[in-house]
């Protein structure tokens, strides 16, 4: 079953029109990766699923119409976000940091397993937020974001400020998330390899469409073409 479909997705900031008419599903337990430069539309496109600018066209969640709820009942429903640039609450614990995800709901068992995944989370409980490193932050939010069970996990460039040897520790987190959870996922990123090595399938955007669609055969195009822009 498609958990997500956009139909000719279109955004706005005022008069300015950010996205131009996009298109794309994801299944459940799907990967769906896009992949653009700045400035390209990645975030309002972000911002479109949850609600946070002014939309025309056609979103579904679960089947169910969302273009018309308010970004909590969006949430409520079952998405999450790992926003671009982390968003942390910089002067809590790690741990309470963590707990704000999960919106009302009881956080004992979801933090056994965002801890699992994060091991150094774990060991990093008690530290204050802005204290911890670039990755670790990154972790604090990526964990933050699936302390709600989501269904959908939204994320906004991961490796954004990372050095690659940290990009590629995240990286593995989330495939091993992948392989244990129940999730699909939409990430937008500039990273090609953060983005195509999770990717089911993937998407090149430039100034608000895509240029490029494809599944996991077509990476090596996308890869390239990429590269070309
Ligand atoms: N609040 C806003 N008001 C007006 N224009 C905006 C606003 N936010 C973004 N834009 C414009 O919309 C376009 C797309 O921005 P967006 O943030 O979605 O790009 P992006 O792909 O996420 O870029 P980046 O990789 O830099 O994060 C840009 O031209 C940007 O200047
Ligand atoms: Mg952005």
């Amino acid at each position: 079953m498609a958990i997500l479909e956009v139909e000719d997705l279109r955004a706005y900031y005022g008069k300015a029109q950010i996205l131009q008419g996009i298109n794309f599903g994801i299944e459940e337990g799907e990967t769906f990766t896009i992949l653009g430069p700045n400035g390209a539309g990645k975030t309002t496109l972000i911002k479109s699923i949850l609600g946070l600018v002014k939309t025309e066209g056609n979103i579904k969640f679960k089947g169910e119409e969302f273009t018309e709820l308010k970004t909590h009942e969006r949430i409520a429903k079952g998405v999450a976000v790992c926003p671009e640039g982390r968003k942390l609450f910089p002067n809590l614990t790690v741990e309470d940091n963590l707990k704000m995800g999960a919106i009302g709901k009881d956080s004992d068992d979801m933090l056994e397993v965002v801890y699992n995944l994060f091991p150094r989370l774990k060991e990093r409980r008690n530290h204050i937020a802005k204290r911890a490193s670039g990755g670790e932050q990154q972790m604090v939010a990526i964990g933050r974001a699936l302390m709600s069970k989501p269904s959908l996990l939204l994320f906004d460039e991961p490796s954004m400020g990372l050095a690659p040897i940290v990009v590629e520790n995240i990286k593995e987190s989330l495939l091993k998330m992948k392989d244990e959870m129940d999730v699909s996922i939409l990430m937008v990123e500039q990273n090609v390899k953060m983005a195509l090595d999770l990717a089911d399938k993937v998407a090149v955007l430039v100034k608000g469409r895509f240029v490029k669609e494809g599944d996991r055969s077509s990476l090596g195009e996308v890869e390239k073409l990429y590269f070309e822009i």
